[in-house]
């Protein structure tokens, strides 16, 4: 597998593909590869001619006091991942290289950016699309995979690549888990092994919500959240910063939860910063 780091020689290679008639396959990631990311290249191998994983920690999404510095990286490590599952190109850049210019242009996608991760990460997600914009500006015609591990990640880029008429196809990917329900995260390398074992509460949680829903019929939004909040208060290492239950595309709280809904949880456990989310169906609405 190629390696680039020169954006210009990145677009060139994405240009060559599709004169070779090549679809090709686009896995933006930032590294610290694990099975939840590899989900997304296999899938990309199996849909597209020429899979291409980016590779890019980016400061734009990251907050002031965030964990910019202490994310994990490994080029050699993530290489040699995304080969071993049929990755043909990754793109790489330093940070010089993306931005010899430091950029002057944001994208913001009003509303959806706005709310739950935007209101506890002041500009986070703007940051995310203003390097995706640039991702799949530099990458072209192409089938664009993202994982519903980061839900409204994945809503604002739908979003941006529609209001911006990107010649993209997005695509959504299911959230990969542990065996006891844990969402792979590059971030769980910040959890300690007590806070690992505490860590798929998270999931439970969510479980909690979609019983409230599937199960009893529950329509009230506020009591749902309120359920999966009582649910995580049951481990007292976690801080939650917000239980919601969504409409899965305006991502608004709904007045009833009588369509399906998204069910979206954040919350602290020691240094780590865990989000997670699931879907859930009220009786005769399918998911
Ligand atoms: P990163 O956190 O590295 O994630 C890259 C992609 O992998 C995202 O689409 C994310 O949703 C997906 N992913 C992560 N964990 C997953 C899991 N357990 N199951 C399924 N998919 C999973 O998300 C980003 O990077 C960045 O914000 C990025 C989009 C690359 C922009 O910088």
């Amino acid at each position: 597998m190629e390696v680039i780091s020169d954006p210009l020689g990145w677009q060139e290679a994405m240009e060559a593909a599709r004169r070779r008639g090549q679809q090709v396959g686009l896995v933006p990631t930032m590294g610290s590869l694990h099975a939840g990311h590899l989900s997304l290249v296999r899938r990309a191998r199996a849909d597209c001619d020429l899979v291409a994983v980016t590779n890019y920690v980016n400061p734009l999404q990251f907050g002031a006091g965030e964990d910019l510095e202490a994310y994990p990286r490994d080029l050699e490590a993530d290489a040699t991942m995304a080969a071993s599952v049929g990755a043909d190109v990754m793109f790489a850049p330093s940070v010089e290289e993306m931005w010899p210019v430091a950029p002057g242009t944001t994208v913001h996608v009003a509303g959806i950016s706005d709310v739950l991760e935007g209101e506890c990460r002041p500009g986070h997600l703007d940051g995310v699309a203003t390097i995706v914009a640039k991702l799949l500006s530099l990458a072209g015609q192409c089938r664009a995979y993202f994982g519903e591990k980061d839900f409204q990640q994945l809503v604002v880029i739908r979003r941006m690549a529609r209001d911006l008429s990107l010649p993209v196809c997005i695509v959504g990917c299911p959230i990969v888990r542990t065996t006891d329900g844990l969402a792979l995260s590059s971030r769980n390398a910040y959890l300690s092994s007590d806070e690992l074992d505490a860590a798929p509460s998270l999931y439970w949680s969510l479980l909690a919500g979609k019983r409230a829903i599937e199960d009893r019929g529950e329509t009230d939004p506020a009591i749902v959240a309120k359920e999966m909040e009582s649910e995580l208060g049951r481990q007292p290492h976690f801080s939650l910063e917000y239980a919601a239950v969504v409409d899965p595309e305006t991502l608004e709280v709904p007045v009833r939860a009588e369509a399906p809904v998204r069910l979206l949880i954040a919350a602290r456990l020691g240094r780590a910063r865990l989000i997670d989310n699931l879907a859930a169906a009220p009786p005769g609405a399918s998911e």
